[in-house]
């Protein structure tokens, strides 16, 4: 038997092919828990072209199967045609611009978005990014599945240069024109099916209030991938039940300001990370957290994933997905108010007090409900 030498040049074991690929991109690569999209240095990445520049964030808890990319297109830019074997959830950060698809044969779409749109060009359609103002830079964040595909292949040209075309992910027409499909299911698992959402603060949400008081929240399908993304709304003056599930789940605040708390059981303290719009943050695997709306005016959040409510890909999404609301005292994720750590409410209320507001949460608290006799 002949054994070779080790040495460092043929030591080859605890390969990451993404995370050596952003590398070789000659991009910042942004570590954090939780991250400013908006705030973050980026540098020109010579495959968008056109000038465009970008960075790759990796959050702590972003589990096995999602990268970020941060992508700016500058004043009056635009990228190179763009194609690639994995799904993305794109959110707009700030700017203004269009979308051009290439979807075989003469079928072309094009649809113009600006802050707190989304989109999701289908898988490995070629598509194209225009910044439509002359004056101001447009950034956008792409949620996509690219580590897992690349760790699996370990060819950036598979991925990238693959002319193989996946017609039944199309969709139709209106798709591309702001139109859905409400899917209805059950509170907490509707869904809006569609390629693109205009404006993530105007879609209209239906009520969850098994996740937290007043809370409202719709699943999306998106270019019929297997990319998960949801919209949750917590009202103002309410904060919502703490939960936990295995990493991956990417968190970006879209309108309104407040904080949540993250804490893995038996903690002593609990993590605390503030967030409004631009802001992004993945809860490690098992790690609880629970969300709270300190500003006047209703806070929204965007969650992409791996694994969508059609197409779950790993079985303990099959789970949590059928219970997403199930109680810890029943074998679930979420924890009760009645539950909880009596300290978060007491932070909860003096947040209220130094924001200048009301607790809403008079119908689960008795401490938040008005006086007899008073108005409330
Ligand atoms: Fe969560």
């Amino acid at each position: 038997m002949k054994f070779m030498a080790a040495t460092d040049s043929n030591l080859r074991y605890l390969i990451d092919t993404y995370l050596d690929w952003t590398k070789r991109q000659k991009v910042p690569i942004v570590e954090g828990i939780a991250v400013d999209l908006t705030a973050i240095e980026t540098a020109p990445w010579a495959r968008l072209g056109g000038g465009c520049t970008a960075a790759f964030v990796q959050l702590r808890g972003r589990g096995d199967f999602i990268g970020l990319h941060v992508i700016e297109i500058p004043p009056g830019g635009k990228t190179d045609w763009l194609h690639h074997l994995y799904d993305e959830v794109i959110y707009v950060l700030s700017g203004h611009g269009s979308t051009l698809i290439e979807a075989g044969g003469d079928r072309k779409h094009s649809f113009e978005w600006g802050p707190h749109a989304l989109f999701s060009p289908p898988l490995n359609v070629p598509y194209r990014l225009f910044n439509v103002s002359g004056l101001e830079p447009a950034r956008l964040v792409s949620a996509n599945d690219m580590p897992f595909l690349l760790n699996v292949f370990r060819n950036e040209n598979f991925l990238f240069d693959n002319p193989f075309r996946f017609s039944e992910r199309l969709g139709r027409k209106g798709y591309y024109e702001g139109e859905g499909d409400f899917l209805p299911i059950k509170p907490g698992q509707h869904m809006w099916e569609t390629n693109f959402v205009p404006d993530l603060a105007a879609l209209s949400l239906p009520e969850w209030e098994a996740r937290g008081a007043g809370s409202r929240n719709i699943k999306l399908i998106l270019s019929d991938s297997s990319m998960h993304a949801h919209t949750s709304e917590m009202p103002v003056g309410c904060y919502k039940r703490g939960h936990r599930h295995a990493a991956g789940a990417h968190v970006f605040a879209v309108t309104g300001s407040g904080y949540t708390l993250m804490w893995y059981e038996g903690d002593a303290e609990f993590e605390r990370h503030e967030w409004r719009h631009g802001f992004v943050f993945a809860p490690p695997d098992g790690m609880f957290h629970q969300h709270f709306n300190t500003g006047p005016r209703p806070a929204r959040y965007l969650a992409a994933s791996l694994g969508s409510h059609r197409y779950p890909v790993l079985a303990q999404k099959v789970k949590h997905k059928r219970a997403p609301d199930a109680d810890v005292r029943d074998g679930g994720m979420q924890i009760d108010y009645k539950d909880q750590d009596p300290r978060i409410h007491q932070i909860w209320r003096q947040e209220m007090a130094a924001a200048g507001l009301a607790s809403q949460m008079g119908k689960y608290f008795a401490e938040d409900r008005a006086p007899t006799g008073a108005v409330s």
